[in-house]
């Protein structure tokens, strides 16, 4: 059924969102909107904010945003016409009859529901069978509860070429073949039942319903799956495995992860990571992928580290690069050695996943060095091949700021690799000066430049892991006095809360405009006898946390790389912060569809630096 959008304006004019949401949840008015904790997220401060004037709900912490049709289809997990019915009732509006043509449409498909969904039941009532213990005991044999079990919608189909032939046949051949059940054989021979002896595992589409069949062979075998053909219903395509659950789930857990099989979204499942899908077997189209970004704007791809999940995985990027947009990526997390999810959950617990998951690396990063690992390096010939396939991949891509960014970061990675030592300059410190403000005094001694104007930026040290990684810059500078020069104007831009901290550190920042610094006893000397220089002591012991353990020449490059990348994102958890709080004080100054994109980017942006900080801060080694 089709409603004219008029009908769905008048309906949301009609309704009030305030009053139809504070009949699930506590809202209270704030000026002239309603405030209320956020349903689709845990928190304890209201940020979720409902505006009836526009009709719309957002929710600043988590992203949920929506009218109240989605509020009935998300919140209250009703089908969109449901929804629609509900709210008319009770706006004392009358849904409007469907058009004809698309009344047979829905006609048809609902025989195929229909029978789909008596297909899953006969498959079901199998499995709690005589015939069905066999699918039992391997069930119980995989480890899958009976909670998943049921959850998941196991059944068994029964060793025989008609028996949910027999079992369905009310619905008339012709309705059980369209809907992949039944094989039909050109000519004169009968048509049969498609899945014989197998373990049943149903394909839901978004809203629940059963549109196809994967059915597993117990024990060894070919094929392992046999699948349904696509039908008016299933597209293989476009459907994700596990969808109706995964969804939800997502929106809930702030990701969406992608694995490759059934059983890997049931075992994640079972671990409590309720936010898995799989693609059917086939490489994600693009269709699957925007799917994926309607859940998370990164869904995290999680492949087998083995050739054919690696391939999968770089057909996955490639296929992505002509549909990035602003904030729209896709991340790659790499299972260890031969491993699916099923196996590492099963031998080290969801916690490995977890760190797994973590350690995912963004889309750039591993094109990057998918391309680097394709070919040898050795001759100038080679290298520059290199840069051609890079410029195959940023040419690939449609959005011009998406496209602009990946160029940038593709010469940076060049010419890091290539032309190591001038290339790998902070930004900042371009054209900076190599004095970068500092100003000698009367004395002689070298003085850090006055902080900028206005800058609301917090100071760095606020929370316990930034402390942690500021230590640890510390600690490696102290290891590799050449770094101070090398990355003096961001760490000379730091605003650092400790006290003692910031003595050390400007101290060795002034020290690095001296030739003695080269050597960390040169540079103890200078710092003295005080209570900087008992730090510094203190710090340079063997087992403090620092990224650069290894003092080999040959790691110099490394080690500018980690300390880079360390001090730019110490030095970027302010400037995100104080980011974060303007867009959202625009956003609720004035709140449109832009200011809440533009604060849901910022809040990304910040989520994501958070995430580098805390792996950051928790490597043991070197990163
Ligand atoms: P896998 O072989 O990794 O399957 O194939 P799996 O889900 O981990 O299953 P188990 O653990 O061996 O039981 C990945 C996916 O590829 C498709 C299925 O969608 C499967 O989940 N596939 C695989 C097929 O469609 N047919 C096959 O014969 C094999
Ligand atoms: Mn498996």
């Amino acid at each position: 059924m089709s409603l004219s959008p008029a009908f769905l304006d008048e309906l949301r004019a009609r309704t009030s969102l305030s009053t139809l949401i504070g009949r699930t949840v506590k809202v209270q008015k704030a000026g002239r909107e309603y405030k209320a904790c956020c349903p689709f997220h845990n928190e304890k401060t209201p940020s979720f904010t409902i505006n009836d004037e526009k009709g719309f709900y957002h929710c600043f912490g988590c992203g949920a945003h929506g009218d109240a049709i989605r509020w009935m289809t998300d919140q209250r997990g009703l089908p969109f016409m449901e929804a629609v019915k509900e709210l008319a009732q009770a706006a004392g509006m009358d849904v409007p009859a469907p058009d004809p043509r698309a009344a047979k449409r829905a006609e048809q498909a609902k025989g195929l529901h229909d029978v789909m969904a008596a297909a899953q039941a006969f498959f079901e009532e199998q499995l709690g069978g005589i015939e069905g213990a066999e699918a039992r005991a391997y069930l119980q044999k995989r480890g899958i509860s009976a909670a998943m079990a049921k959850a998941f919608g196991f059944g068994f189909s029964p060793d025989g070429r008609g028996r949910l032939k027999a079992a369905l046949k009310d619905f008339g051949e012709p309705l059980l073949i369209e809907a992949g059940l039944l094989i039909d054989p050109d000519g004169e021979r009968d048509s049969y039942d498609r899945f014989r002896g197998r373990l049943m595992l149903p394909i839901r589409d978004i809203r629940g319903r059963v549109i196809a069949f994967g059915g597993r062979i117990l024990g060894a075998g070919e094929p392992k799956y046999l699948n349904s053909p696509d039908t008016p219903l299933f597209d293989k395509g476009r459907t994700l495995y596990n969808i109706d659950r995964a969804s939800p789930a997502s929106r809930q857990a702030g990701r969406i992860i992608v694995v490759e099989g059934y059983m890997d979204v049931i075992a994640l499942a079972q671990a409590g990571f309720g936010e898995a899908a799989a693609p059917l077997g086939t490489a994600l189209t693009e269709h699957q992928i925007e799917r994926l970004w309607k859940m998370a704007d990164v869904p995290i791809l999680c492949f087998d580290g083995d050739a054919a999940g690696q391939k999968a995985a770089i057909r996955a990027a490639t296929r992505a690069l002509p549909l990035l947009r602003p904030g729209m990526s896709l991340a790659f997390a790499t299972l260890p050695g031969g491993q699916d999810p099923d196996d590492l959950i099963r031998a080290q617990g969801p916690q490995a996943m977890e760190s797994v998951l973590g350690a995912a690396e963004p889309l750039v990063e591993r094109l990057w060095k998918f391309e680097q690992a394709a070919a040898p390096l050795d001759t100038p010939e080679q290298r520059a091949a290199l840069k051609q396939r890079l410029s195959g991949i940023t040419d690939a891509i449609g959005h011009p700021d998406v496209r602009a960014h990946y160029v940038h970061a593709f010469r940076e990675r060049y010419d890091a690799l290539f032309f190591a030592r001038q290339a790998f300059q902070p930004r900042h410190q371009r054209g900076g000066g190599a004095r970068s403000g500092w100003q000698r005094d009367r004395k002689g001694n070298w003085k850090p430049p006055l902080p900028p104007a206005g800058s609301e930026a917090r100071a760095i040290g606020a929370s316990g892991m930034e402390q942690r990684l500021l230590r640890a810059i510390l600690a490696s500078l102290l290891r590799h006095p050449e770094q101070i020069a090398l990355h003096r104007e961001t760490l000379s831009g730091l605003r650092i809360a400790d006290g003692a901290l910031a003595e050390l550190m400007k101290a060795m920042i002034a020290a690095s405009f001296g030739k003695e610094t080269v050597e960390t006893g040169g540079l103890l000397t200078i710092l003295g006898q005080g209570e900087v220089y008992n730090m510094a002591k203190g710090m340079l012991r063997a087992d403090t946390f620092t990224f650069t353990p290894h003092r080999s020449k040959a790691d110099s490059d490394r080690v500018q790389r980690d300390l880079d990348e360390a001090i730019r994102v110490m030095a970027q958890g302010p400037e995100l912060e104080a980011a974060l709080a303007e867009a959202t004080r625009r956003a609720r100054d004035d709140l449109n569809e832009d200011s809440f994109a533009e604060q849901q980017r910022v809040r990304e942006l910040k989520l994501d630096h958070d995430r580098r900080l805390a792996e950051l801060a928790q490597s043991e080694d070197s990163i």
